[in-house]
């Protein structure tokens, strides 16, 4: 097999960068591909193993960032090739909208297992991390029969409507896209190594609590309309910012008071990349509802949005009594 020509033992750069099939390939890309992508260097991969990619021209690198920190195993784990090989020669197509499968229940199960939640808890599974924030957003609203939702300065929740309604990272991935999702509230998600000059840690905290519970809902949201808060517990493109421990107990404590569920967005944060198998486990804090990617399939795409049916409410309906009418597919 070819990959196997791909050596552990560090980078190997043996033409100019970018090389000469590079060239090639970046000149069709410029004529055939949709200008939408934001590639910051020309890497032109062709194979992987392990940490290391191998470009067109034979050069190889150092992957230190998982692909998109997705290839949780590395790439190309050969028993990872070898499941997808077994499933490609099984069944290619299938369909959780239409037909019943058993490896929708195996994982499900193998997931409540190690969830941050306690069950019972019941899975959609989709394509992708932003398709996993659709379906929190729908369940969401659906279950608590409200519009509003909370989301952070700095979160990347993905790119299709819904999720880029709750993403604030750069302007530019909203620019000519307007109107979004109504109801969205941004607000200051802490951060404890630049927090504002002259104040604790502690100070900081409270602020960024008070900032909902003073400011936006008495301001521009009712709490009583408010159906979730979105958080991711390490914030991702927005610097790599844990969120801190107390914070993540307070928006707990509005979202138990008013009602609101509380999703975690684990899409970058969980499937181990934090040391725990969810970023939020190292706060004790229990979500309503985390939203799963990336890692979870170590490069197959693959989203998942995992709910809890009795979030502490005592309001009532759990969420998974509506999973099957409320339409998300
Ligand atoms: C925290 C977070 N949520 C959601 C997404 C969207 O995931 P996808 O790119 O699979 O749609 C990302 C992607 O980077 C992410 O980092």
């Amino acid at each position: 097999m070819a990959t196997q020509t791909i050596s552990n033992a560090g980078p190997k750069i043996r033409t100019k960068l970018p090389g000469p099939k590079a060239l090639e390939v970046l000149k069709g890309d410029e004529r055939y591909i949709s200008p939408s992508y934001t590639r910051s260097y020309p890497l032109v991969a062709k194979r992987g193993r392990g940490v290391v990619v191998e470009d067109v021209d034979g050069n190889e690198f150092l992957d230190f960032s998982a692909g998109i920190a997705v290839v949780s195993t590395g790439h190309c784990h050969p028993e990872v090739v070898a499941a997808i090989q077994k499933q490609a020669g099984e069944l290619i197509h299938m369909s959780g909208t239409d037909f019943y499968y058993e490896s929708l229940i195996t994982l499900a199960k193998r997931l409540e297992k190690v969830a941050p939640m306690k069950g019972p808890l019941r899975a959609y599974y989709g394509n992708s991390g932003a398709e996993a924030i659709e379906a929190a957003m729908k369940l969401a609203r659906y279950h608590t029969k409200r519009q509003g939702i909370i989301a952070f300065y700095g979160a990347f929740h993905g790119r299709t409507m819904g999720a880029l309604s709750l993403t604030a990272s750069k302007t530019q991935q909203r620019r000519r896209f307007f109107p979004l999702v109504p109801g969205v509230a941004h607000v200051p998600y802490p951060n404890i190594y630049r927090k504002p000059e002259g104040m604790t840690a502690e100070e900081h905290i409270a602020e960024c609590v008070s900032f909902i519970e003073d400011r936006v809902f008495k301001t521009i949201m009712p709490p009583e309309e408010c159906a979730a808060i979105f958080i991711e517990p390490i914030q991702g493109e927005g610097g790599y910012l844990p969120a801190p421990a107390e914070f993540l107990r307070e928006l707990r404590r509005i979202c138990d008071k008013n009602g609101i569920l509380l999703v975690a967005d684990e899409v970058q944060s969980g499937a181990g990349r934090s040391g725990k198998w969810w970023a939020i486990q190292h706060t004790g804090v229990e979500p309503d509802i985390i939203t799963i990617a990336k890692g979870i399939a170590s490069g197959m795409p693959l989203g998942i949005t995992l709910a809890r049916g009795n979030h502490g409410l005592g309001a009532g309906i759990a969420c998974f009594d509506l999973w099957r009418q409320s339409g998300l597919h």
